[in-house]
């Protein structure tokens, strides 16, 4: 049996009191994690997940999400769907109702939510599409996310997405994923993760979130893990599983987290930016680490009244 917790990165709060409430009444970790995170995809102020998204270089919004279960390993994702405004719920129907398949991208992943009949909706919101056409006039683009000091990296990578617009966009004309981590009072621990990825993407372009042991892993026998900020640093050291295999190797949740990021940073990549992971124990121990000092995450318990900001400790 296990204590109720959830942690989630930043502007998890959207969300994660109406998980504790469904943990605090025995309900399942799998259905805390969805629940949060379709509040959290339902705040039209947050661009970086869900409805008001920002979209890719087409002016598109397409979204990643994934949802890992710790005692079977059992995964769903999907990749750059469109018009879904609620990607974390079809994540799961791929873990439950198609278990010979772990991952969906695109038409099949919007084909399959389709016959379940989810609901759809236009992503893309007169915030968004303004900041979208805003991008498109400027120069160097004042997108800021999650990572809020842009580097070399970020600056290099905005460019590159501007002239992506430029060439494929419409005539008419804070980045950040959130992560979901819950253990419930059956013991379970399930890990969500849901974004709508880098702004002004290349169409079709699927990041860690999506993808088993990048952006999201769980396993029971020694926690689970997530990542936001640079999906294709995330997936390149295969983080979310890295970040396990420390714990399972006897490393606190914070040295686990850290030791993933020390890995990450010594690959190669001129469009570095930040990458961020938090990771959380079956027992309830929970630790968090990023690049930039004054980043957090949050936690909540049996005795939280609100989420609690807890500070990432920094590389
Ligand atoms: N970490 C989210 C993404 O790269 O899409």
């Amino acid at each position: 049996m296990g204590q109720p917790i959830v942690i989630g990165s930043e502007r998890s709060e959207a969300g994660l009191p109406a998980a504790m409430e469904i943990l605090s009444r025995d309900g399942s970790a799998a259905d805390a994690v969805e629940t949060a995170l379709r509040l959290c995809e339902d705040n039209l102020a947050d661009h970086y997940v869900g409805t008001g998204g920002l979209p890719n270089a087409q002016g598109v919004v397409e979204l990643d999400a994934s949802i890992m279960v710790g005692s079977t390993r059992a995964f769903g994702g999907v990749g750059a769907v469109r018009g879904y405004p609620h990607p974390i719920s079809i994540a799961r129907a791929v873990l439950e109702k198609l278990p010979q398949h772990a991952v969906l991208v695109g038409s099949g992943a919007e084909l399959f939510a389709h016959e379940l009949g989810f609901e759809k909706a236009e992503l893309l919101t007169d915030e968004s599409r303004a900041l979208y056409r805003d991008a498109l006039r400027e120069s160097t683009s004042s997108v800021e996310g999650e990572n809020t000091r842009a580097t070399t990296g970020d600056q290099k990578y905005r460019e590159a997405a501007l002239e992506l617009v430029r060439r494929l966009g419409p005539h008419d004309g804070p980045w950040g994923t959130i992560n979901v981590l819950a253990v419930d009072a059956d013991g379970e621990l399930v890990v969500g993760v849901s974004t709508s990825g880098y702004p002004w993407k290349y169409p079709g372009r699927i990041g860690d979130s999506a993808i088993p042991g990048a952006g999201n892993y769980a396993d029971l026998r020694y926690g689970g893990a997530a990542c936001t900020g640079r999906g294709e640093l995330s997936m390149r050291a295969v983080g979310a599983h890295r970040i396990v295999d420390r714990l399972a190797a006897g490393d606190d949740p914070t040295a686990a987290c850290l030791a993933m990021l020390r890995d990450a940073a010594h690959l190669p990549d001129e469009f570095r930016s930040e990458l961020r992971c938090l990771a959380l124990t079956p027992d309830g121990r929970h630790g968090a680490a990023a690049g930039q000092a004054g980043s957090t995450y949050n936690v909540m318990t049996m005795s939280s009244t609100q989420p609690e900001a807890h500070p990432r400790s920094v590389l």
